[in-house]
C-alpha cells in the first residue's frame, strides 16, 4: 500500500507546549511505595529514592509530575503527609483500599522532583474536603514565611516556597465512584469558590476545574457546559481524561487516536460554546491530564482487594503489561495531542512507575521499560518548536464505533531555531506496509534518521525476565529525494522520523 503527506511549514498550528509531556504519580499500588521509593533497595540514595528509576524517569524526558491523585486525592488530608515521618498517620485509603502509611510526603516527593528535574502540579481534594484546606495546602506550599502554615513549612525542612503554579481543583468528580461525587452543578460552585479563593492568594495561580472521566460518561459535555459556566472567569483549563483497550476489536484499538480527537475537538466546542454565551475573550485550554491505555476490565475482575479488615499497603494493582500493539495506539494519542498543541497545552500520562506505567520495578530486583516508554521519551525528546499541519491521503478501513478511519495517522513538528524537525507516523494495517512519501513543504533535513516501533509478534512485551524484548529499531527504509521523504511503515507499527 501507498499513502501521501504534506506538511506545511508556513503555518504552524501551534508552539509546542513542553507541559504536553507531563506523567502523574498518584498514591496507588506500588506507583511511591516499591516504585519510585524503595529504601532498601540496592540502588536507593540516602533518602531512599530507587537511582535506577530516576535515571529511566529522567531518560523518559518528563515535564510536570501531576500528584498525589487520582481517586486517592479525593480522600487525602493533606496535613497527614507532613511533618516529622516518625509522627504521620497510617490512613486507609478508600479509593484503593489500600493503607497510606504517608512515608512519602510532599517534601519528599518535592525533593524527588528536584532529582529528575519535573515541575510539580497538585491536586486539592474537592471529594470529602473543601476550600478552606484547599487554601491552606496553598499557603503551606506557596507562602514564604510569616503565618503559621508557612512556618511550619519551613521547620518541616523546605525554607524555600515550593512555589506550584498549577493546581487541579479535585479529580474527577463526575464519576459516582468517585469519594464526594457532585453534580456538575454542585461541583461547579464548589470550583468557582474555590478557585476564586485561591486566585485572592495568588491571581497568576493555573488552575484547573474537572472535566469529564472520559467521553463515555452520561454527562459528557453537559457536564463541561455546566462547570464551566459557573467557572469559565476563574479557571485556566478544564480536564480530559481517556483510558483505551483491545475489547477484542484490534482493529477498533487501533483507531483510538481517533475517539482522541473527537473528544478533544467535542470538549474544545463546548468550551468555546461558553465562551460565546458569555461574551468572554478569554479562551479556555485542555489539561488533558489523564490519559494511556487501560486494561480497566482484567483490573476489576481479577485484582480489585475486598473485605473490610483488609487494607494492604502498596499492592500491586493496575500492572498493565504493554505490547507492542499498545504501544503503537499509545503513539497514536501522542499524535493525537501534538495535532491539537493550540489548545492542549498541558497533559499527564497516567501514570509514570508500575501503575500502569512505563517504567516497571520489582521490589529488590531491576527497572525496565515498557513497550510504551519508547514512543514517550522519542517524542519528549524531539517534538520541539511547532506543530504543522499536515494532510494525508491514503486508504481507509472500517471500524465499528468510528466509521471509516485512514490507516495511517501522522503529525509533523519543527523547529525553526534550532533546525530540528520530526516526523510521527503510525500503520493501523494489522497485515500491510505502507511506504509513505512526505512533502516537508519545502523543508530538506540533514542527515534524516527513522526509528519504528514493531514485531513480528504485535503482543511482544518487556518483563522481568525479559526486559530488552521490544525496542526502537533503526529503519533503514527511509530515503531522501530533495524535498521529499520516503518510508515503509510495516504493519502495526509507530514510527519517528527525525533530523537536527
Ligand atoms: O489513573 C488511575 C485512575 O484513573 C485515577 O486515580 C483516576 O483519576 C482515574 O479514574
Amino acid at each position: 500500500l501507498r499513502a501521501h503527506l504534506t506538511a506545511n511549514p508556513r503555518t504552524p498550528i501551534a508552539p509546542i507546549n513542553r507541559r504536553l509531556f507531563g506523567t502523574f504519580v498518584e498514591h496507588l499500588g506500588r506507583s511511591v511505595y516499591d516504585g519510585i521509593y524503595e529504601p532498601h533497595h540496592p540502588s536507593a540514595d540516602p533518602e531512599g529514592f530507587r537511582r535506577d528509576v530516576i535515571e529511566l524517569v529522567k531518560e523518559l524526558g518528563v515535564s510536570t509530575i501531576r500528584y498525589p491523585g487520582g481517586n486517592f486525592v479525593s480522600g487525602f488530608r493533606w496535613e497527614d503527609s507532613v511533618g516529622p515521618r516518625e509522627q504521620r498517620p497510617q490512613r486507609l485509603d478508600l479509593a484503593w483500599h489500600s493503607t497510606e502509611t504517608n512515608e512519602v510526603g510532599l517534601l519528599e516527593f518535592s525533593n524527588w522532583l528536584s532529582k529528575v528535574g519535573s515541575e510539580l502540579m497538585l491536586a486539592v481534594n474537592l471529594g470529602t474536603r473543601g476550600t478552606q484546606e484547599a487554601l491552606d495546602l496553598l499557603e503551606y506550599s506557596n507562602l514564604r514565611s510569616g503565618t503559621t502554615l508557612s512556618d511550619q513549612r519551613a521547620h518541616d525542612g523546605h525554607p524555600e516556597p515550593y512555589g506550584v503554579s498549577m493546581w487541579c481543583l479535585g479529580n474527577e468528580m463526575d464519576g459516582p465512584w468517585q469519594l464526594g461525587h457532585r453534580s456538575a452543578d454542585d461541583y461547579g460552585k464548589l470550583a468557582a469558590q474555590t478557585a476564586r479563593a485561591m486566585r485572592a492568594f495568588d491571581p497568576s495561580l493555573e488552575l484547573m476545574v474537572c472535566g469529564s472521566s472520559s467521553a463515555s460518561m452520561p454527562t459528557f459535555g453537559e457536564w463541561e457546559r455546566v462547570v464551566l459556566t459557573h467557572t469559565y472567569d476563574e479557571v485556566d483549563y478544564i480536564s480530559c481524561h481517556a483510558y483505551y483497550e483491545d475489547h477484542g476489536d484490534t482493529a477498533e484499538f487501533l483507531a483510538s487516536g481517533v475517539d482522541m480527537d473527537r473528544f478533544i475537538e467535542s470538549v474544545i466546542a463546548t468550551a468555546d460554546h461558553v465562551k460565546a454565551v458569555r461574551g468572554s475573550t478569554k479562551t479556555i485550554n485542555i489539561s488533558f491530564d489523564e490519559w494511556n491505555i487501560w486494561y480497566n476490565e482484567r483490573f476489576e475482575k481479577v485484582d480489585k482487594i475486598q473485605g473490610s479488615q483488609n487494607w494492604p499497603v502498596a499492592p500491586r494493582l493496575l500492572e498493565d503489561v504493554y505490547t507492542v500493539t499498545d504501544a503503537v495506539v499509545f503513539g497514536s494519542l501522542l499524535i493525537s495531542l501534538l495535532k491539537h498543541a493550540d489548545r492542549v497545552t498541558s497533559a499527564s500520562l497516567a501514570q509514570l512507575v508500575n501503575v500502569i506505567a512505563p517504567i516497571m520495578t520489582e521490589p529488590g530486583g531491576g527497572a525496565w521499560r515498557q513497550t510504551t516508554f519508547f514512543p514517550f521519551a522519542a517524542t519528549s525528546a524531539h517534538a520541539i518548536g511547532s506543530v504543522l499541519p499536515i494532510s494525508i491521503e491514503c486508504e481507509t478501513y472500517d471500524t465499528r464505533t468510528f466509521g471509516s478511519v485512514p490507516l495511517v495517522d501522522a503529525t509533523a513538528t519543527h523547529d525553526t531555531e534550532g533546525g530540528s524537525t520530526a516526523v510521527y507516523l503510525v500503520n493501523r494495517s494489522q497485515t500491510d506496509a505502507i511506504e509513505v512519501s512526505i512533502d516537508l513543504g519545502g523543508l530538506v533535513l540533514r542527515s534524516p534518521s527513522a526509528r519504528t516501533l514493531s514485531d513480528t509478534d504485535p503482543l511482544a512485551a518487556n518483563t522481568l525476565t525479559d526486559p530488552n524484548r521490544v525496542t526502537l529499531q533503526a529503519n533503514s527504509s527511509l530515503t531522501q529525494s530533495h524535498t521529499t521523504l520516503t518510508i515503509v511503515l510495516p504493519p502495526i507499527s509507530w514510527t519517528e522520523i527525525h533530523a537536527h
